[in-house]
């Protein structure tokens, strides 16, 4: 598949400037997440003395956090000099408020979390020793980065599992049964929404032990505990416990060498049941251009420093795997909007 064009406008005095200020506005925001500072201004406008008081903070400390926020747009300014009064700019009250439903500040712990922060900071020397320059890699059954992914989720977790589920519909409704294995669960919002949307599906997570309460509660909360069960450990390595229907392997192949990748389809394949199918989904690259392949394009300088052989790959690469692992071509479905794609396949 050809890649869409680019044409990105001329670099120019500002669009460096831009790029090289961009880190300190992540840094503005994730304080402000931190320290709560959005909850102080719920009863309207306030002077910092009161914001202080409220994030436990010296006020002059508070005053210059504010009026840096004030200037990047994210708290509004009003008054004198000495005499501001700071408040909620809109959308914040839904977004940044902790007590909102729709309170999306815990995506800070995930899109800016300090594992990806530090890792961002080493990238010079990540790119030029070509490898992870951590001891305990993103392989590793403690790699803290994964429990707060598993308790927060991205933003596209749940349009992608919205789309999956749509994908599959034609072939679960002539299915009497569906016993789903979802492998590297996390939260397991992909097998649970799936079993939500298919009464007649089980779920089978498997994850290492430390991420799987994170699951359990999410099946909880859904009403779905009594159709999930979990599998503790490594997924090249356990019993499978299949015959499965289908197999979900949901943003987990980039992080694994090709090679490693094909031998985890392998296994996945030989754990189906007849007529059953493997569904990957997640980030590709390739196919969209540049610009919409930020996110995958930044996950593969992730995974660069992550891992040993991780890498986003394309939409001819995953075709490739099924390939070399026994599968016929998948069906390729796009997300719209985002830079994802799932892919749906059977054994030859
Ligand atoms: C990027 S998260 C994906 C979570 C979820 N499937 C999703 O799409 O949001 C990768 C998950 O794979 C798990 N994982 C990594 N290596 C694993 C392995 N060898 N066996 C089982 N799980 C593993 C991590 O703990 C993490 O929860």
């Amino acid at each position: 598949m050809a890649a869409a064009a680019s044409a990105p406008g001329p670099i120019t005095r500002q669009t460096i400037l831009e790029t090289l200020l961009a880190f300190k506005r992540t840094s503005l925001l994730r304080t402000a997440i931190e320290l709560r500072l959005f909850d102080a201004l719920t009863a309207g406008p306030h002077g910092a003395d009161h914001v202080a008081h409220a994030i436990g903070a010296p006020a002059r400390a508070t005053r210059i956090l504010l009026t840096a926020l004030a200037s990047a747009g994210l708290v509004t300014e009003h008054g004198a000099p000495g005499q501001e009064k700071f408040g909620l700019v809109e959308g914040a009250d839904s977004l940044l408020v902790t007590t909102s439903p729709h309170y999306a500040g815990d995506a800070a712990l995930v899109a800016a979390s300090q594992q990806e922060w530090q890792s961002m900071g080493s990238l010079t020397d990540i790119v030029r020793t070509g490898s992870t320059h951590l001891d305990q890699d993103a392989g590793s059954p403690d790699f803290p980065y994964w429990q707060d992914f598993a308790a927060h989720g991205t933003f596209a977790t749940r349009p992608v599992a919205e789309a999956l589920a749509d994908a599959l519909g034609t072939w679960a409704a002539g299915r009497e049964e569906i016993r789903l294995l979802d492998v590297g669960c996390g939260h397991a919002l992909f097998g649970l929404h799936l079993a939500r949307t298919f009464d007649h599906a089980r779920v089978v997570g498997i994850d290492w032990a430390s991420i799987l309460p994170h699951a359990r509660r999410n099946a909880r909360t859904m009403g779905l505990a009594d159709r999930a069960t979990w599998i503790a450990g490594d997924a090249f390595e356990q019993d499978l416990q299949g015959p499965y229907d289908l197999v979900v392997l949901a943003n987990f192949l980039p992080q694994f060498s090709e090679e490693d990748g094909i031998r985890l389809l392998r296994r996945v394949r030989s754990a189906l049941a007849p007529g059953g199918r493997v569904a990957l989904a997640g980030f590709t690259v390739g196919d969209f251009g540049p610009p919409r392949e930020f996110g995958g394009r930044m996950l593969s300088l992730l995974l660069l420093a992550w891992t040993r052989g991780g890498e986003v790959p394309t939409t001819e690469g995953y075709v490739k795997m099924l390939r070399h692992a026994g599968f016929a071509d998948p069906d390729v479905y796009d997300t719209p909007g985002l830079p994802t794609r799932l892919f749906i396949a059977a054994p030859h």
